[in-house]
């Protein structure tokens, strides 16, 4: 294991080594992204996957972890505090991949967040609760299960700062609630049982709904559903802190321009201006910056990507409600975006703030830049970042 002071001088190295010609150096900005968002009262993190980082013990996941204790001051699983990882059946609970990513928080002075108590989502359910019987009192055996599942999950983790309580319930076609087989059993009281079951399990954490709702043509469905389902929230009294705006941004999951324009712009304003209008802050929980479309050039690309995330990251700050950026990773080396939506010229993608080696990319530059532009704000956790 290296040492704290080992990890802060291989990160420091990793920043000031632009990955290409277009890459500046920022020797003129030292501070880690960690501390230039805390300086404004923004939690600054990224996701972390047990595999292949924590488990891997290469060369490669240590200087991973390296620039991650550099410059991140929260950490959330990835994927290890999801149904399917901790929950190989109705009765067991398997929490050693996600203790080794909270451990690894705590041992380098990290918050964490918490992802996710109930992906409501058939395709992201484990095969057993899909199959489950529910007995001949469905609606008292779901809440059973989801309500066991919360609390046990809650309590093991009381370190948890935000937790997305629901993730992803409402479908970006139609904006209509997902059906799962816990909804069927006990109809879409689930989303409310879930969050007033994490109130009391987790009193001190944010509760975050969060989803891909994004400014982009095509997401009117998505955002008017998500915006129905947060009023209803409000005017049930269910306990809800933040949205979590997950900000997969760039070009990649649709195939039109990678930027948005001023109509986009105003209908996304709106939108957040009406979350906030309901007393919610707001979380940036999943940033990276998909450069599916953009030209082959390296440097062309990451300078692409750095202007659209700075851009983008500026519109958000501006949000005095916005406590949270969490990155999807922090390095093109593990980003889940190179398994997906394949570029045409079959590059590897250049999504996050550093590259497959570890060397800070502009797009590092343009997060750190919107971090010193932005106003203070009242932090989510009152302690020291
Ligand atoms: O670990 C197994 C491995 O043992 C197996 O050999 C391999 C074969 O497919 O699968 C591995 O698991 C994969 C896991 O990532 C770890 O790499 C799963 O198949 C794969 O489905 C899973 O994908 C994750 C996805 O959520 C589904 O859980 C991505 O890593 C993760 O980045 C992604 O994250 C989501 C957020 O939770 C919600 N918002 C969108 C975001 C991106 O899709």
């Amino acid at each position: 294991m290296i040492d704290r002071r080992t990890l802060l001088a291989t990160a420091a190295a990793a920043i000031a080594a632009p990955a290409t010609a277009g890459a500046t150096s920022w020797s003129q900005t030292p501070s880690s992204l960690r501390e230039l968002a805390a300086a404004k009262g923004v939690m600054f993190g990224s996701a972390l996957p047990a595999q292949p980082v924590m488990a891997q013990g290469s060369a490669e996941a240590e200087t991973y972890l390296a620039v991650i204790a550099a410059e991140c001051g929260a950490l959330v699983c990835e994927n290890e505090m999801k149904w399917p990882a901790l929950r190989p059946n109705v009765t067991d609970f398997t929490f050693e991949r996600s203790d080794a990513i909270v451990a690894y928080a705590a041992a380098h002075e990290m918050k964490m967040r918490g992802h996710t108590l109930l992906w409501h989502h058939p395709q992201w359910f484990p095969d057993w609760l899909t199959n489950h019987d529910f007995g001949s009192r469905p609606a008292s055996e779901a809440e059973r299960i989801l309500t066991a599942h919360i609390r046990r999950v809650c309590e093991h983790y009381p370190q948890v700062v935000s937790w997305d309580v629901i993730n992803e319930t409402v479908d970006a076609d139609t904006g209509e609630l997902r059906e799962t087989s816990l909804s069927r059993a006990m109809g879409q009281s689930v989303l409310d049982v879930a969050f007033h079951t994490a109130r009391e399990a987790a009193p001190h954490a944010q509760l975050v709904y969060n989803d891909y709702m994004s400014w982009e043509a095509g997401h009117e469905r998505h955002r008017a559903g998500v915006m129905r389902l947060l009023e209803g929230f409000k005017s049930r009294g269910v306990p809800i802190d933040a949205l979590g705006v997950q900000s997969h941004i760039g070009s990649g999951n649709s195939d039109d321009s990678v930027g948005f324009d001023t109509a986009q712009e105003t209908e996304w304003r709106r939108f957040l201006d009406e979350t906030t209008g309901m007393g919610l802050k707001l979380a940036i929980t999943e940033f990276d910056v998909h450069d599916k479309n953009l030209p082959a050039d390296p440097v062309v690309r990451d300078r692409e990507v750095a202007a659209l995330g700075r851009r983008y990251l500026d519109l958000m700050l501006e949000y005095p409600q916005l406590d949270t950026v969490m990155a999807w990773g922090m390095t093109d080396r593990y980003t889940w975006l190179q398994g997906r939506w394949p570029r045409q010229d079959g590059l590897a993608k250049r999504p996050t703030p550093y590259d497959t080696d570890f060397r800070a990319k502009p797009l590092r530059q343009a997060m750190a830049a919107a971090f010193e532009a932005a106003a203070s704000r009242p932090p989510l956790v009152s302690a020291p970042a």
